[in-house]
């Protein structure tokens, strides 16, 4: 069986929007194939399918009370191939391994989980949480396509997506795996770990604005250089955040306008992601590089704009979900090892209707976000026999 899912992640692979590498946005013709590919598997796997509003495929097996699992197919740009990719598709493995389950079951292959196509974040899972805001449909890509506009193309409904939102009483919680994106596990020899908890997250949409000018004729101290200031402001981030134990903080990317070697740059986009496990820190590291940002800009004299785009708490997961995905992980010779999840994921959205657990698999090098991330066919299948203990044991233990 692991031969079969490592294959499948290597076709699904094959579906970018770049050529060279994996780059799959949301609601882009890559996206569409995958949907595509994974319904096939899907179906294969004997799950009813459909695809949603808002673009998440969703695969569901018996009936009654539900319990979700999934992860994402969106990727960022020049991914590695497993980054939510495996969740899906280790999910898939697992219910058809499992066989009949007396209570209902679905796969959800969400579409937004990176948030690198609009300023919007998990906006597939906030669907299905009930906490998608609508007005997320009008944040434009770099190209100025509205969300609401490439989802109509895709082939979804922005008018539907309030009626996704599921009710709490209808759904028994929602487990995710995922590949750990760090190190700890390979340190320790460990083919999975059970997550405690996922770190908090906020992202911010910057503009500054100087002044446009020829790069040769402008006396230096007649500019207003947004690049200057903005390269600044840039430190200043990595500054806050190698001020607090925990946080991180990250410029990850800047576009200059013009753009020219001979011109003065008069404005400057770049984002700013900010993430800790105690809310408290992350929302002092945000005042402290807003103070920071307003100082450098007044005394470069440009005009500064910043937006929030994603503020999501940090999630604990469910201690009920966990200790029985840790029964999971022993049933098959591992001790368990708890640990919390610095990255972002779906679950962290799901979170807000439901319990939420996660498992994640050793990475080698413990490295995510590049084509170097690498997983062995031994530590998926010991993943999915996790996930296969897990639901069967569930089906045993929960009404
Ligand atoms: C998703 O990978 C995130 O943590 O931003
Ligand atoms: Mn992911
Ligand atoms: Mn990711």
């Amino acid at each position: 069986m692991a031969d079969r899912l490592m294959r499948r992640l290597a076709e699904l692979a094959t579906l970018s929007d770049m050529p060279g590498g994996l780059t799959r946005l949301f609601l882009s013709p890559a996206h569409k194939r995958a949907v595509a590919l994974v319904e096939g598997w899907m179906r294969e796997a004997g799950l009813e399918t459909h695809v949603d509003a808002i673009g998440s495929l969703v695969g569901r097996r018996g009936n009654g009370k539900t319990l979700l699992l999934g992860s994402h197919i969106d990727t960022v740009r020049d991914a590695g191939w497993y980054d939510g990719n495996f969740g899906v598709l280790a999910a898939i493995e697992a219910v058809q391994a499992a066989g009949d389950l007396p209570y209902g079951v679905e796969v959800i292959a969400f579409g937004d989980e990176e948030g690198v196509r609009f300023p919007q974040t998990l906006s597939g899972a906030r669907a299905v949480a009930g906490t998608f805001e609508p007005a997320a449909l009008a944040g434009r890509d770099a190209d100025g396509i509205a969300m609401g506009e490439a989802l109509a193309a895709f082939g979804g409904d922005p008018a539907g997506i309030a009626s996704l939102a599921r009710q709490p009483d209808e759904v028994l919680g929602y487990i995710e795996l995922h590949i750990e994106q760090g190190p700890v596990l390979e340190a320790e020899n460990l083919a999975v770990g059970v997550v405690t908890a996922i770190n908090g997250a906020s992202r911010f949409a910057v503009v500054v604005t100087g002044d446009a000018g020829h790069a040769g004729t402008v006396p230096m101290a007649m500019r207003r250089d947004a690049l200057a200031a903005a390269s600044e402001m840039v430190l200043a981030v990595e500054a806050v955040g190698r001020s607090m134990p925990d946080l991180v903080a990250t410029v990850g990317a800047i576009a200059v306008h013009p753009g020219a070697p001979n011109s003065v740059p008069g404005l400057v986009k770049f984002t700013i992601d900010v993430r800790a496990p105690v809310d408290a820190a992350r929302h002092e590291a945000v005042l402290a590089i807003t103070n920071a940002f307003d100082r450098i800009a007044g005394s470069r004299k440009v005009d500064l704009s910043m937006t929030q785009t994603h503020d999501a708490p940090a999630v604990a997961c469910s201690g009920r979900l966990r200790d029985r995905l840790a029964g999971a992980v022993k049933a098959n010779g591992i001790v368990p090892r708890f640990l919390p999840s610095g990255a972002g994921h779906d679950a962290m959205a799901v979170a807000d209707l439901c319990p939420v657990a996660m498992l994640f698999v050793r990475c080698k090098g413990g490295v995510s976000h590049t084509p170097a991330e690498s997983i062995t066919p031994e530590d998926a299948q010991t993943a999915v026999d996790v996930l296969v203990e897990f639901l069967r044991k569930f089906a045993r233990n929960d009404d």
